[in-house]
């Protein structure tokens, strides 16, 4: 027999949970897909001891270092350099080439950019080209832990790990038993926090990067965001995914597979 998933329409705990969550931070979690999401702050929930999503969320506006755990938790900061790289290769090989035919400064933005990792890859690829400090990168995120180690640019050697080891000579510099982006790549970057869902987009961008958040989205939230991600884009400039975000009809925003993972607003 299949078990079901308990739905919010039969947990009104959780359903006042998310109301909650709404109010409180303007994070709408009904926009996440509710099996995944629910099962995360379940176990969050148990582990500190708290019977209903009530008692956790009247603990969790007492105790900050809680609601930073719970922040923790529902945003999943999981980055790596050059994450995927034989998509980087054809972002920096068939991609920037064709933007770079424009002759324009390139405007260009990581979204969802966690801790730094995926910015920085771009910003490496940019600079390797030449063209680092003609272009304007933002990077953006809801959560500003993760902002905040972004702006740092500290990391674990281990997360250097698919960064090409002349490259990785190039752009880090050893800091104790971490290792430290350098100042040029962190110089071209601006952060800024911005919840995907809710926010108003800038528009005019030849590259939008937004890869492995929309996989948390709900089918609805996906396609807003899809839209608006067309909007936001000039005609000819590319949206980057995630390798398990495939779009299914790409010409219902506007947009055009050209490489895969990469679609091209018409
Ligand atoms: C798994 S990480 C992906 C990081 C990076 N893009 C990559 O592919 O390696 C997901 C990021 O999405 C962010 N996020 C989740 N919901 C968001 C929202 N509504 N708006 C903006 N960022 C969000 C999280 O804070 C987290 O840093």
């Amino acid at each position: 027999m299949i078990e079901r998933e308990e739905t919010s329409a039969v947990d009104p705990d959780y359903l006042g949970f998310i109301h909650n969550i709404k109010q409180s931070t303007g994070i709408d979690l009904a926009e996440y897909k509710e099996a995944q999401m629910k099962r995360r702050l379940t176990t969050l929930r148990m582990k500190n001891g708290y019977g209903s999503f009530a008692d956790f969320f009247a603990a969790m506006m007492k105790d900050k270092a809680l609601f930073y755990e719970f922040l923790d938790r529902m945003t999943i900061n999981v980055s790596e350099f050059w994450r995927n790289p034989n998509r980087w290769e054809v972002l920096r090989d068939i991609i920037l080439p064709e933007l770079q035919r424009s002759g324009r400064k390139l405007k260009l933005w990581s979204a969802a950019c966690s801790t730094g990792e995926e910015p920085y890859t771009l910003a490496m690829i940019l600079q390797d080209k030449g063209i680092l400090s003609q272009t304007g990168i933002t990077a953006t995120d809801i959560d500003d832990g993760a902002l905040a180690k972004a702006k740092q640019g500290l990391y674990l050697e281990r997360s250097l790990k698919d960064v090409p080891t002349d490259v990785a000579a190039r752009y880090f510099k050893p800091e104790g038993p971490m290792f430290k982006v350098s100042e040029e790549l962190k110089r071209n970057i601006e952060y800024r926090k911005q919840n995907l869902l809710t926010d108003k987009f800038d528009t005019g961008y030849d590259l939008i990067i937004c890869r492995n958040v929309m996989i948390y989205f709900t089918e609805e939230a996906k396609h807003k965001l899809y839209h608006k991600f067309a909007a936001a884009l000039r005609p000819g400039g590319y949206l980057f995914v995630g390798s398990t975000e495939q779009i299914f009809t790409p010409s219902q925003y506007g947009f055009e597979s050209t490489e895969t993972f990469f679609y091209r607003k018409k």
